[in-house]
């Protein structure tokens, strides 16, 4: 099969994790017998200084075009004192939105080889943990109204948290779903004790529980899921929340897997199509030095195997060798805690070898 994958390289180490992802994806082409044809376009402070825009409209036209999207990451200080609506996250957020793509499956889970690497008590990890945030992307304070204004203080900013019926009910949807295919647990996270929108969240995602009655549903606030996420975290099996809350939560869950530089993301909306990037950042202080992790964007790649084009066994691959690779003991910077280092090409080297 044939496959036209659209590359966001972005900014700060972007690049370099996409270009290795990239080497993963076209050995596993040749492996299996598919073909991948990549096509790059720019997003981010790369296109704020070529267009003057985050997000230009053939970007968006292309990856629209396109079977399926790897990003990398965006922004950096240079461009950190533009206005809001010209910096390289409005792309982010500008796609995220364009492609419809309403649904963030954020997987965090233990690797029995990186135990040590976690910061939580042994006894705590001593089960491990497989968590799946289902974070709602495109809603939420993130895209509600805002402005500046002047207030009883003088002046003042205000962001808007609002979320329709509609768009609870289909992420809602989204968790349980995924849930009947894993440990059938729900933990929805809000702040009913004080926001309106969290009511409304909470009563219509028991709404939508009562169509999978297999799947137990529990309802969690925040600020106590932040701390159940250190002090039992295999306790969750699915998480569903709101855009901030799980922006927020899915970095807390990525260091207790060892280091944020582990965990790949899948923005998925109606279509198979997708998007696929790592839930961090752009790293602008280790940029172009061969350093990054390039594991959470390979196994961004692996995920839009399975979930875009279903190639379930070539995915399962790709995580076989990220294992195998980390069991052997090899680690990049952010994992070593000062030890030896691989370097981001020497990294994918060993995963390709072992693929
Ligand atoms: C993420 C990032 C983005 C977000 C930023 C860069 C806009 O933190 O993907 O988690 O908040 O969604
Ligand atoms: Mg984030």
């Amino acid at each position: 099969m044939t496959y036209n994958i659209a590359l966001l390289k972005g900014d700060g180490i972007g690049p370099e994790i996409v270009d290795s992802a990239v080497r993963v994806l076209e050995v596993v082409a040749k492996k299996f017998g598919h073909e991948f044809n990549f096509t790059p376009y720019d997003i981010g402070g790369v296109a704020i200084d070529k267009y003057g825009i985050p997000l230009p409209e053939e970007t968006v036209a292309g990856c629209l075009a396109s079977d399926s999207v790897l990003l990398g990451a965006v922004g950096g200080p240079k461009w950190d004192t533009l206005p809001g609506n010209i910096r390289p996250e409005k792309a982010l957020l500008g796609i995220r939105s364009k492609m419809e793509l309403f649904t963030n499956l954020r997987p965090a889970k233990l690797y029995a080889a990186l135990k040590d690497e976690c910061p939580l008590r042994s006894d705590i990890v001593a089960g491990g943990f497989d968590i799946m945030i289902v974070r709602e992307l495109t809603g939420g304070i993130y895209f509600g109204e805002r402005g500046v204004r002047e207030g009883k203080y003088g002046e003042e900013a205000y962001d808007t948290e609002c979320y329709s019926r509609m768009e609870i009910e289909r992420i809602a949807r989204v968790a349980f779903e995924t849930a009947m295919l894993r440990g059938k647990k729900v933990t929805s996270i809000d702040k009913a004790n004080v926001l309106e929108s969290s009511r409304l969240w909470r009563r219509v995602v028991h709404e939508i529980a009562k169509e999978y009655p297999e799947v137990e549903c529990v309802d969690m606030l925040v600020d106590n899921a932040a701390m159940q996420l250190v002090r039992n975290p295999g306790s969750f099996d699915v998480i569903v929340t709101s855009n901030m809350f799980g922006d927020i939560l899915s970095d807390e869950a990525s260091q207790i897997t060892g280091s944020i530089g582990m965990l790949p993301s899948a923005s998925l909306g109606n279509t198979k199509r997708g998007l696929y990037e790592p839930i961090h950042g752009s790293a602008p202080d280790i940029a172009g030095q061969n350093k990054a992790n390039p594991i959470a964007t390979i196994l961004s790649g692996a995920m839009m195997l399975l979930y875009a084009f279903g190639l379930t066994k070539e995915s399962d691959a790709i995580v076989a060798a990220v294992d195998k690779v980390l069991t052997m003991g090899y680690r990049t910077a952010d994992l070593a805690h000062g030890g030896e280092a691989l370097t981001t090409v020497e990294m994918t080297d060993k995963i390709i070898e072992n693929l």
